[in-house]
């Protein structure tokens, strides 16, 4: 059986564990295995390479995706379904192993229902799959975080500054408040909590009335600031572009920026902004992403094995498990209320 790889979406640290992980187990299993270039794009334009034992030698600390990345959605491109089944048939690969997001893996679900073999691995920074405790990436972006905020906190003290640090999380505050927890941040500002400048500018002034003339202020890019204009209870989005990609998605951005201009506005204190970026999905996997990302990719290289498609590899508790891929993708998994109270303890 010749096996197909592909990894699709933002890149996520653990990529390279997945792909080296997916190729040890299936070579075990007696499978070949391709690698599909910058995700469904090498599916459709025919460009993949053969993965042996050598071409993933070397690659499990190292960030990125050895097969390169993209958001093509196969769904948006003429003939696309045709093309893939197509280009798949003529080189014998009878099955996908889709490492990806929500869109990659929705893609795959819907392909599965159009009569392709697939199976998917979570990965997201954001951690924001449904049906899966934790994707691998998300680990390693809530350290280099909580690291930068360790970091602002000693120049915010010095200069007694209100420093705002903005982070991924495009519908999602799994990093904002992760990263915010660990760093000790005074406020912890998320998609799913749209909030008044107000409310921020009162924690400032009450932390400066006890004598804590500096703040920290996590902000994730896709939180909503409520407005005299807009105050429906969802806000609106701060865009560093109106382009779309090919999923429909708007470029994020600059929220930090204009709640620090905001902050320095009505409460006098200098206020800085740092927007993390995508420091937070280079570099190096952390331990825990490594080896959840190898779980992964030998779970899926079983799926096949076992000839259960449609599925996508899951941690439930301390377990991987197989999800069906509709369930992971039918809705985006936002923070749980009870772990948002648990920050709001320390707020101000
Ligand atoms: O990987 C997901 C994500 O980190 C989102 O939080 C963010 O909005 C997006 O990627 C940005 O990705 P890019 O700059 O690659 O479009």
């Amino acid at each position: 059986m010749k096996i197909g790889v592909l990894t699709g979406g933002g890149d996520a640290p653990g990529l390279n564990a997945v792909i080296r992980a997916v190729v040890r187990k299936a070579l075990k299993l007696n499978y070949e295995v391709v690698g599909y270039k910058k995700g469904w794009k090498g599916v459709l334009d025919n460009d993949f390479e053969k993965l042996t034992l050598e071409t993933v030698s070397g690659i499990l600390h190292r960030g990125g995706t050895i097969l390169g990345s993209s958001r093509t959605n196969v769904y948006k491109v003429e003939n696309g379904v045709e093309t893939l089944k197509k280009n798949m048939k003529a080189e014998g690969v009878e099955v996908l192993v889709a490492i990806g997001g929500e869109d990659t893996l929705g893609v795959a679900s819907k392909l599965h229902k159009d009569g392709v073999k697939v199976v998917g691995v979570p990965k997201t920074i954001d951690n924001d799959l449904s049906a899966t405790d934790f994707t691998f990436g998300f680990d390693t972006a809530v350290g280099v975080a909580t690291e930068a905020i360790d970091r602002l906190h000693t120049t915010a003290e010095s200069h007694n500054r209100v420093i705002v640090v903005e982070v991924m999380g495009r519908h999602a505050g799994w990093i904002a408040l992760y990263s915010g927890l660990a760093g000790g941040a005074d406020v912890i500002l998320t998609p799913e909590q749209p909030f008044n400048m107000e409310d921020v500018c009162e924690v400032v002034k009450s932390r400066a009335a006890r004598g804590k003339t500096f703040s920290i202020i996590v902000i994730a890019e896709g939180a909503k600031i409520k407005t005299e204009e807009n105050t429906d209870k969802d806000g609106s989005f701060v865009l560093s572009s109106l382009k779309k990609d090919s999923f429909g998605h708007v470029r994020l951005g600059g929220i930090g920026n204009v709640v620090a201009e905001e902050i320095e506005e009505r409460t006098g204190f200098e206020t800085r902004a740092t927007v993390l970026g995508h420091i937070q999905r280079g570099g190096t996997p952390t331990a825990f992403d490594r080896v959840l990302g190898t779980r992964f990719g030998v779970f899926a290289a079983e799926l096949i094995q076992r000839g259960e498609f449609g599925k996508m590899a899951a941690l439930k508790g301390n377990d991987i498990v197989a999800v069906d891929l509709e369930e992971a993708t039918g809705k985006l998994k936002t923070l749980d209320p009870k772990l948002y109270d648990v920050a709001e303890t320390f707020f101000g």
